[in-house]
Parts: C-alpha cells; sequence; structure tokens
C-alpha cells in the first residue's frame, strides 16, 4: 500500500537519485579512471542539483557533491589556529641513539613500554570532529597555525566523515598523516602524461601538492589515505584512555584504518633490535613509503613527564632510514616507446648502489620534468629510488662542464616515424602505430595480458624474444605460434612450449568486451568495452556505429567515441580484427540477460577489498548480470557489502550503519559458482 507521496517526498527522492547518481560518476572516474558519462552530462545533471538545493534548502544533504566538489573553486585556504601546536620528533639515526631514548624513558618509570609504528611519509592532518562528524581539517603549516583543507580531507580514503561509534565524544582531535600509496603514485604520474596533469617527484610531494591545491576532485581522483597516529585532545574519553596504545586501539574503533605494523615492545636493546631489521626488511614491500620508524613512551602519564622541547616531545623519536638517494653522473639519455607511442625520456647513468641495489637507469619521466629539473647530458645527479618504485632523477646536483642539453628526437628511434606531440599534453608520441616495433611489443603484451586475453604461459619476456625472433608482429601472429618457435627461446623446454601453445588455444575462447579491450583502444579500457557491448550486441554493430552513436555508450565520451571510430576505419586494425577470427578467436553473441536470472534486481552492492578468486570487477560485471546495482560507496541504502581481504573504510562504515556484509565465499555461493 503505497500512500500518496507529499511534493516534498517526491523532490527530496529526486535528489537523493541525484546526488548518488553523481557520487557513482564520479567514483566511477576515480576508480576505473573511466568517466562514466561526458562531462557535459555530469555538469548538468549538477547545475540541476543545484538549483534544486537553493530552491528547497531543507533538502541540502551535507554529503551533496555541490558541499564537497569544487563547486565554487575556493580562491584560497583559510587559517587554521591548532588548539595545541603540531609538533615535530627529534631524530635518531643508530640503535644506540634508541637506546639512550630508551634510558631517558626508563628513568622515568621502568613499568612503561615503547611503542614502535611506521613513519609515513606523507603530510600531517588535524582532524576535527564534534558529536562524531568532522568538522574541520588542517594541515601542520608552522605548528601553530596551518590551513583548513576540510573540503580536500573529505576525499580521502581512511577519513571517515562520521565516527563509527554510537556514542561519539562530543569533541575529539586526531591527528595523522595523509599518504599516497606507491601504486597510487605511479598510477597518477602515469596518467598526468595524457591529461597534462603535474607529474610529481615522490608519493610524499603528491600527497602534499595533491592535499594543497584546490579542487577536492582531484584529491578522490588521485587516492589519497590516511593513517592515525594520535589524539590531540579528547573529550570525555579521557579517563578510559592511560597508555598510547589505548588511544590506537580507540582511533581503530572510531573507523580509522591501522598504521601497519605497530607493536608494543620492553624498551631493550634487543626489541629495539628486532623492530629496526624487522622495518627495514618490509619497507620494500609496503605499500606506501616510509621513511623510519617512530618510537613513543607507551603510558601517557610518562609522556606528560616527560613533557616537551621547544619543538619536539621528549617522550618520542623517529629512527630514520638511510636516505636511499645517492648523486651520479647522467652519460646519454635514451627515449623508451610505450604502448600508444608516448615516448619517456630514461637517463643512462654511471652505476651507482641506492639502497642496496645497483641503478644505471633511471626515468626522467617526460620533457616537461628535464625542464623543471634543468637536467642536461653530464650533469651530475640525485637519483632516488623509493621501494619498489623506478628510480628517479630529482634533482641537479652539480652541472656538468660540457653540458649538452636534452632534445626530443623529431623521429622515432625504433622506426624512423615522425614524433608529435599533442596540444596541452605532456608527453611526445611516436606516430608509427603498430609499424613501430617497440608499439607492437607493448601492443601484443597487453593484448595477452590476465585482464585480457588472458594468454598464461607466454609472458613480457617471451613476446619480446618472440618479437625479436621475428615470429610476433601483431597480435595475431600469437595464433600462429608452434611450440618449436618457443623451444628455441633461451630457458624454454618442450613442456613450457606445450603449456604456452595450450594457452594460446584456451584464450581463442573468449568474451566480446574482453575481446574489444585486447585490441588496446587508445582509452577505452575493460569498463567502457563492457558498456558498449551492452549498448550495441555484437562487435558489428560497434564497428558500424558513428562517433555520435557510439557516445550513447555509457562511460563512452567523444574522445573515446573518436578513438574507436578511428580505429576500426583504420584498414591495417580491421584487417588484424579479421586475421584474428579467422585464426579461431570466437565469442558467445552477447544476449541480454534473462529476467528470470536476475535475482539481486533492486539490490544494492559495494565490493571492496582484495578478492581472490575474481577481480573486483568481474565480481561488479557479475553483480551488474544478476540485476544488482554497483555502488562505489556504503550507505544507508547499500543492501549488501561484499567485503574482500583487507576491506577497510568501507567495512567499518557497514559495521556502523548495520548493512550486510558477505565475505567471497559467501558471494560465490550467491552467483552460483
Ligand atoms: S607522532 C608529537 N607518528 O612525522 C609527535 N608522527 O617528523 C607527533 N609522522 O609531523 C608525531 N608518521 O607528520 C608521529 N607514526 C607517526 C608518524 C608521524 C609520520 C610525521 C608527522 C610529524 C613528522 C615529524
Amino acid at each position: 500500500m503505497n500512500a500518496p507521496m507529499s511534493g516534498t517526498t517526491a523532490i527530496a527522492e529526486q535528489m537523493d537519485v541525484m546526488v548518488e547518481k553523481l557520487k557513482r560518476w564520479a567514483e566511477a572516474y576515480y576508480r576505473d579512471d573511466e568517466p562514466m558519462v561526458p562531462d557535459a552530462v555530469y555538469d548538468a545533471v549538477f547545475a540541476d542539483l543545484r538549483k534544486l538545493e537553493q530552491a528547497h534548502p531543507g533538502l541540502l544533504r551535507s554529503d551533496s557533491p555541490t558541499q564537497t566538489v569544487g563547486a565554487r573553486p575556493l580562491s584560497k585556504f583559510n587559517k587554521h589556529t591548532h588548539a595545541r601546536p603540531m609538533l615535530s620528533l627529534d631524530n635518531a639515526f643508530s640503535v644506540d641513539d634508541l637506546m639512550e631514548f630508551a634510558g631517558k624513558v626508563q628513568a622515568v618509570s621502568e613499568e612503561t613500554g615503547l611503542v614502535s609504528e611506521a613513519k609515513l611519509d606523507g603530510l600531517a592532518l588535524s582532524l576535527i570532529y564534534e558529536g562524531g562528524y568532522l568538522v574541520k581539517a588542517a594541515t601542520r603549516g608552522d605548528g601553530a597555525v596551518g590551513e583548513d583543507i576540510t573540503a580536500n580531507a573529505r576525499m580521502v580514503q581512511g577519513i571517515p566523515n562520521q565516527l563509527a561509534v554510537s556514542n561519539p565524544p562530543p569533541l575529539v582531535e586526531v591527528r595523522g598523516e595523509v599518504f599516497m600509496s606507491k601504486a597510487a603514485f605511479r598510477a597518477h604520474n602515469e596518467r598526468a602524461e595524457t591529461t597534462g596533469e603535474r607529474v610529481f617527484i615522490n608519493p610524499r610531494n603528491a600527497a602534499a601538492g595533491t592535499m594543497r591545491q584546490l579542487d577536492p576532485t582531484k584529491v578522490l581522483e588521485r587516492k589519497l589515505s590516511f593513517v592515525a597516529y594520535s589524539i590531540g585532545n579528547i573529550e570525555d574519553f579521557r579517563d578510559t584512555i592511560t597508555t598510547h596504545w589505548d588511544a590506537l586501539t580507540l582511533l581503530e574503533r572510531f573507523g580509522f584504518p591501522k598504521n601497519p605494523n605497530t607493536r608494543l615492545i620492553a624498551p631493550t636493546q634487543e626489541m629495539i633490535e628486532m623492530v629496526v631489521n624487522d622495518m627495514t626488511d618490509l619497507r620494500p614491500d609496503m605499500i606506501m613509503e616510509i621513511d623510519g620508524i617512530v618510537f613513543k613512551a607507551n603510558r601517557l602519564d610518562v609522556q606528560d613527564e616527560m613533557g616537551f622541547l621547544s619543538r619536539t616531545p621528549r617522550w618520542a623519536i623517529a629512527y630514520k632510514f638511510e636516505a636511499e638517494a645517492k648523486t651520479t653522473v647522467v652519460r646519454d639519455v635514451e627515449f623508451q616507446v610505450g604502448r600508444t607511442g608516448p615516448m619517456t625520456p630514461v637517463a643512462r647513468l654511471d652505476p651507482v648502489e641506492v639502497g642496496g641495489v645497483v641503478v644505471s637507469n633511471a626515468t626522467l619521466v617526460n620533457m616537461d620534468q628535464i625542464e623543471r629539473l634543468g637536467v642536461m647530458i653530464g650533469d651530475t645527479v640525485v637519483v632516488q629510488r623509493a621501494g619498489d618504485v623506478i628510480p628517479e632523477i630529482v634533482s641537479v646536483s652539480v652541472p656538468g662542464e660540457n653540458r649538452k642539453p636534452i632534445e626530443m628526437p623529431s623521429t622515432c628511434n625504433e622506426c624512423g616515424s615522425e614524433v608529435a606531440r599533442e596540444e596541452g599534453v605532456a608527453a611526445y608520441r611516436c606516430t608509427g602505430g603498430l609499424l613501430c616495433p617497440a608499439q607492437q611489443v607493448r601492443a601484443i603484451q597487453h593484448f595477452a595480458g590476465r585482464d585480457y586475453m588472458n594468454i598464461d604461459g607466454i609472458g613480457d619476456k617471451i613476446i619480446e624474444q618472440l618479437h625479436d625472433a621475428e615470429y610476433l608482429h601483431y597480435p595475431s601472429d600469437l595464433y600462429r605460434l608452434t611450440p618449436a618457435m618457443i623451444e628455441g627461446l633461451p630457458k624454454q623446454g618442450k613442456r613450457s612450449a606445450e603449456k604456452a601453445i595450450a594457452a594460446v588455444e584456451k584464450s581463442k575462447q573468449t568474451t566480446l568486451p574482453k575481446f574489444l579491450a585486447a585490441l588496446g583502444i587508445p582509452e577505452v579500457g575493460r569498463s567502457a568495452s563492457l558498456e558498449l557491448v551492452k549498448t550495441f550486441g555484437s562487435l558489428e554493430a560497434i564497428m558500424a556505429a558513428s562517433v555520435e552513436e557510439l557516445c550513447k555508450a555509457e562511460l563512452m565520451g567523444p574522445i573515446m567515441s573518436r578513438n574507436a571510430y578511428q580505429f576500426f576505419r583504420n584498414p591495417q586494425k580491421a584487417q588484424e580484427i579479421q586475421a584474428l577470427r579467422d585464426l579461431g578467436v570466437t565469442w558467445e553473441d552477447v544476449v541480454k540477460p534473462d529476467a528470470s536470472e536476475q535475482s539481486l534486481a533492486g539490490q544494492t552492492w559495494v565490493v571492496t577489498g582484495t578478492l581472490h578468486q575474481m577481480t573486483r570487477n568481474e565480481a561488479e560485471e557479475k553483480l551488474e548480470a544478476l540485476g544488482a546495482k554497483v555502488s562505489g560507496s556504503v550507505s544507508k541504502k547499500t543492501d549488501v557489502l561484499l567485503a574482500g581481504e583487507a576491506a577497510g573504510n568501507k567495512l567499518a562504515k557497514a559495521g556502523a550503519l548495520g548493512v550486510k556484509v558477505v565475505d567471497e565465499a559467501a558471494f560465490l555461493e550467491v552467483i552460483g559458482q
């Protein structure tokens, strides 16, 4: 029985739909790096929502994109005076220094442990929650006064908008570090190549640069994260916290992700050495950059008694890792060609050991970076290696005597085609397309990749070797390989050759979205390919569509549509597609999902964490095929959260909102696998 809706309820519902839609589009953009709709469509809905909000201010949601996304660009950041100064940390460079610190703690009380935490390399933030809601976020600034960057902080993963407890303290100040993971950093810089956005030198610089610019959507897009490391001030809860460990536990209950590898240890040489050794070993594999280990006296009464120096507490110290940066000489610069032609300058260096690894090549990212650094051949430069990130030149140390400017060649060194620069884009490109051997190799590697034709047994290296041996020029040549060709390669035997050919055979039976994405149409990735198939049903229909028609598929913007249109009209590409089909690549034509199989119709699902049986994208495709709506964020409207391993903030939020949570095993049952 439906009661007639009042006018305001209907408008409120309409606004809810608009808010959810805008959020989903923004998240797809940030998560898949592929817009779901053309910018103009986003802007139009956004403007309509704003009109409704202005006409009905009572219905304005605080989480509306008009409130959190740069509707009116902020003119500058307001100043924020910290209730208590945000301090710095004293440094230790050896276990001896740490033992001296431990001695001072012990002199105050022998009954306190030390807490050791990773020292994250990012930007310190102070977050103020009133009644459980985030009301203010500020940078450290000079320690006394920072910048109010609340709008940006709302876009950081790991900063809950609302504390995940039912009885929040009236006021709490949480302090911690905002950072960019190594993966997000790499992804950003790669993307920046084509979007013309700023390329950053390291994740710290990227986090700081992103938090202090004026467009909050950029924060979301670039995937910043947060870890809390202390409670600045708290009302009503003070009695329940007697140690730093208690504070960290409470922060976790509030919904803040944990600083990984935090330990409570006895202040002995043995324990301190163990922590230093363990963290030094773990450092390269950690998802974020860390530049040291912080040791803190655990008991708060001990902290109070030890007190502060002018800028640093006496009860904490930072053990700093040896810098993973050294200087060496740039002997030459070569240009490497990527899959769709971008030319990346790579410096050839006098070999130098950086953080335990000998480095003889380092990326210079692009020509803008070369200009910014002012680097030339012959210069002595600072090379930095951070974890598993590719070594980079970060500055010029001593300009060389006979230094030579680095110039982008006018033709590609691999194929001789012209090198061109698109307007407004940082990267220069080789225009050779699939005539360029370097692009050929990268295109075949992409085609065979796990998320595309999934030819396991033929990895990147083998593709390179087969290309060198002239067996592979185009993806279709993969289907012309014989075991003998592979057996002839170094380190390959009969067994591995047979396995590789079997994988090639198996890949012939594929799906149309995978095939389409494997073709490597510039900017048309997996999600867009799926949408094209949903809209057009068959490859023939997609190939025949005009630019305007292609735009009708969700996610397909005008540039992507033009890329696709041109791709299919390139005779070489059309011939390659035909060759692949003639060689036996096939897929089932797409049947619109049967209504009787829409068992999840009407449900809204969110997927988070790491899955093992399938990728997150695949899980989302499955859910959509069964009629579920898939959203990027947990809200009270979420019906089910599928939480894989290491699920973080979304899981905490689902817990707080009482949303049903299933793990991967339960999910597989739901979808009948
Ligand atoms: S405690 C009064 N813990 O390091 C002590 N700081 O060099 C306040 N940092 O400004 C800091 N990870 O931005 C603390 N686990 C951690 C940290 C950490 C990174 C930063 C913080 C601070 C800087 C001092």
